[in-house]
Order: C-alpha cells, then structure tokens, then sequence
C-alpha cells in the first residue's frame, strides 16, 4: 500500500478510537451514578479521569495529522466510528449488567488501540503507536479492574431482593445468558461473509458451533429449573434494549473491525456467565455453576484466539482497502 494511503487509514483509525472514546466519556460521566455500590463507582470515577485525558491525547494526534479541522470532521463523519455504532443508549438496569457492558466496552477498546497501534506500526508513525500502546494499557487495567468486581456487583444487584427470590433470580440470569448467546449465534452466523484471514474465518465457524451448544445446553439448564417461555422473551427484549441491536445492522465491514466486535461480544458474554455463577453458587445450584464453568472455559478461549490474530487483521484490512 502506497504511504500515502496508508497513513490516510491511520487517521481512519484514529478517527474510530476518538468516537470511541467519546462514547466512553459519556457512559463514564453516567456510570457511578447506576453502580449502587461505592466501590464500583469508585472506578468508573478514576476511568473517567483517564478517559478524558484519552480523548485529549488522540484529539491531538488527530489535529497533528492534518492541519485542516474541517476535513478531521469530514473523516469523522465518513467513518462512522465504531464507538457511535455499540451502546449508544447505554443504560443497564442493574448494577450487575452496567459492570458486564463496562467489561465488554474496555475491550472493544483495547482491542481498538491494538489494531491502531499496529496500523501505525505498518505506517513507521512512532508516536502513535507508543499512545496506543499506553492507553490500551490503560483499558486492560480497567477491565482487569471491573473484573475483580464481579462479586460486588452481584452483591449489589441481589441486595434489596428477599433469600426467596434467589432462584427466580437464577432463572433471569440463565434467560439473559440465553439472549446472549442468540445474539452471538445470529453474529457468527454473519461472520463468514468476512473470509480474510482465513485463520480468524475459522475460528468464528468453530465458535459458532461451540455458541450453538451453549444455547442448548443454558436453555435445557432453564427448563430444569424451571423457566418459561415468556422469560426468554423478556430477556430478549432486555438485551434488545440495550442497543446491540443497532450494531447487528451496521454490521462491522473490515476484518479488523469484526475481530474487534468479536472480542468484546465474548467479554460480554464472559461478563455474563462470571455472574450468572455466582448468583448459582449463592443459589447452591452446582449443577448450573459447574455448565457455566465449562461454557466460560470456551469462551475465553475463544476470546485468546482472537487476541492472537491482530496481525492478520490488520494485515488483512489493510490489504481489503489497498484493493479497492
Ligand atoms: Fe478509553
Ligand atoms: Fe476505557
Ligand atoms: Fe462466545
């Protein structure tokens, strides 16, 4: 690909993390405010903090990269931004979800610098490359962080429910899990109109099989325990709320847009199932704790393997536009 070009798709890139970023912002400034418990809101707060200097960081890189303000704006306006497409009515209803979405959010985040930071890279531009590299750590910090609160969160999201509720709870948890995975059933199943790299083609064929199973196996869980039909669809409808449904018909156009997608809907879904077990280990439902294990194990690996391939997403967006 011609320089020229290439340091063109890096203001692209840039243009992605800055909408991005100020997706982030306005979910940060709204964030402790729903968290129902101070810790968690804590760090959203400190998040905050960073993000804003964020913001400032790539809107200077951005204006370094082409002197004229109305073309940035042009770009921005042509790119469409990742950020603008996900959670553009972010608002959770219970402190539970609002840490889940966060979780996935920081890693659509993270892996928006390592795509940057590696088109940079590819373009011999030095300084973007080392602001990626230190906001993503950043990002990584605060997933790991909002990780570490899964237990708070399910804390405050069963505090002012009765001991007696807790299997009605369980009940919701497995109709949510369900709604995931349909969702992440009906992406996988979009995927494969993206064939490059063939290695991540692959992997979201063999993910998909492995998403089927897990439909399966959380729906016969939820029969077990009880379930019903009408809770499936309310679950449904929750999570269709929650906006993904506006990223399901912009559907993400580049190989490395869709990786990127792809690892943060698998955050979501990890975000999901380390709740759902613990609302199952308070329940004193083994059976439900021990089907969530073994579907987290799949979907962290899953997750690895698409961490593993940036390289060849990029490569392989690069080469999709040096095409056309
Ligand atoms: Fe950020
Ligand atoms: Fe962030
Ligand atoms: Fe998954």
């Amino acid at each position: 690909m011609p320089d020229r070009d290439l340091s063109e798709q890096l203001t692209k890139y840039l243009t992605d993390v800055h909408s991005i970023e100020e997706q982030a912002l306005s979910q940060m400034r709204r964030a402790p405010d729903l968290a129902g418990d101070p810790e968690i809101a804590e760090a959203f707060s400190q998040h905050l903090y960073e993000t804003e200097r964020q913001e400032e960081r790539i809107r200077e890189l951005l204006e370094a990269a082409d002197a004229e303000p109305s073309k940035i704006k042009d770009v921005a306006g042509r790119a469409g931004g990742i950020g603008m497409l996900l959670f553009a009515k972010f608002q959770p209803d219970t402190p539970g979800k609002l840490v889940a979405h966060a979780y996935s959010y920081e890693h659509m985040e993270l892996a928006a610098y390592e795509l940057l930071g590696r088109a940079a890279e590819r373009a011999g531009d030095q300084r973007v490359a080392s602001v990626a590299r230190d906001i993503g750590d950043e990002e990584r910090r605060m997933a790991g962080r909002l990780e570490s609160l899964f237990d708070r969160a399910v804390d405050a999201s069963l505090r002012d429910l009765d001991p007696d509720d807790l299997s009605e709870q369980l009940r919701k948890y497995l109709a949510d899990a369900h709604a995931i995975e349909m969702q992440a059933i009906q992406m996988l199943e979009r995927a494969p109109k993206i064939t490059e790299p063939p290695e991540l083609a692959r992997l979201y064929e063999g993910h998909l099989a492995e998403t089927r199973g897990h439909e399966q196996r959380i729906s016969d869980r939820l029969d077990a325990v009880g379930g019903s039909t009408s809770l499936l669809k309310d679950a449904g409808m929750r999570l269709g709320a929650l906006n993904w449904g506006a990223f399901f018909q912009a559907q993400p156009d580049t190989p490395a847009k869709l990786a990127g997608f792809a690892y943060a809907f698998e955050h979501l879904e990890i975000g999901a199932y380390e709740q759902l077990k613990r609302v199952a280990q308070r329940a004193d439902d083994s059976e439900t704790a021990r089907i969530v294990d073994s579907i987290l194990a799949e979907e962290r690996a899953a997750a690895q393997k698409i961490a593993a391939h940036w390289d060849a997403a990029i490569d392989a967006s690069l080469a999709q536009v040096a095409a056309a």
